[in-house]
């Protein structure tokens, strides 16, 4: 099925992104779909920006039911159902569709970032509620946070890409996404099993790298360089001139992606569903792609 299904995308504007090209889709895959290298048409940016998002949403969902059982917290654990609904629908709309005409594009925009809002408000509510412990689930409030900050930031791009813009500045993509890929990193450190010494080191001295770079000055740069050799920027001690973000990003994207076989195959213990091993997976990949095309 998702091999026809990436046939049917075999359009020149875009290009399908597998874990490894001509290997078959891992069980727990899904293919990213981006426009072309060097396409800078808005309504094939919005398409496939659109698309990736809802996703993203619709999995957002279901990892909040997920982690929220109805003996914890039922009418959240309802209304995670209900949003999973939502773009889970949305997004069937948008991937059987092809990309907006120049008319439709700011229609198409809007009407994404409408169904992402009532989301964006759930998360602030209950990432509070988590906090200030009126709400008791197992989402940790930096796991609202975190995705109410990817809703906040899809619906800005959408927004620009809305009005034909479809530009990616370097420092919004930096920003945005080396926070993101910390906060994976945490994440990931405290969900593997306890006993996985080695790739909970791993994953926290990711998520030091991460949090100099997205510092940003050169000195916290060279602080990450020098505190954390041997990690994910090897590439970078060996070649100075590298650049430090796109090799940490690629050396993230590396990382996930062994890390979501290994969670697939049982090879790594740990509480991460193989779902979510995917999705930031996918959110790296996006990172990549997105800081070639930034200027
Ligand atoms: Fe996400
Ligand atoms: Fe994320």
């Amino acid at each position: 099925m998702a091999t026809e299904k990436i046939k049917a995308y075999d359009h020149s504007d875009l290009i399908v992104y597998t874990r490894s090209i001509g290997q078959p889709l891992g069980p727990y895959e899904k293919p990213v779909i981006l426009p072309n290298k060097g396409n800078h048409n808005p309504t094939v940016h919005a398409w496939t920006d659109a698309r990736f998002a809802t996703d993203i949403m619709a999995e957002h969902a279901l990892f909040f039911a997920l982690l929220m059982p109805p003996e914890v917290a039922e009418k959240e654990h309802t209304e995670a159902l209900r949003f999973h609904k939502v773009f889970t629908k949305l997004f069937k709309k948008i991937d059987d569709t092809p990309p907006p005409k120049d008319n439709d594009l700011g229609a198409f925009t809007k009407a994404v970032v409408d169904e992402i809002k009532p989301f964006i408000e759930y998360k602030k509510r209950l990432g509070d509620a988590q906090r200030n412990g009126t709400l008791r689930s197992l989402v940790w409030p930096l796991f609202f946070d975190h995705t109410q900050h990817e809703a906040e930031r899809w619906t800005r791009r959408l927004d620009k890409l809305g009005k034909g813009n479809s530009k990616l500045q370097r420092s919004e993509v930096t920003t945005f996404w080396t926070n993101i890929m910390d906060e994976h990193a945490r994440f990931v450190a405290h969900l593997l099993d306890p006993d996985e010494f080695e790739l909970i080191d791993i994953a926290m001295k990711t998520s030091g790298v991460f949090s100099h770079l997205h510092k940003g000055s050169m000195g916290d740069i060279a602080s990450a360089i020098i505190h954390e050799p041997g990690t994910v920027i090897e590439s970078l001690v060996q070649n100075p001139e590298t650049d430090a973000i796109l090799s940490a990003a690629e050396t993230i994207l590396d990382f996930k992606t062994k890390a979501v076989r290994g969670i697939e195959a049982a090879r790594i213990k740990s509480i991460i569903d193989p779902r979510l091993a995917d999705h930031v997976r996918r959110e790296a990949l996006k990172f990549v792609d997105e800081l070639k095309r930034s200027v």
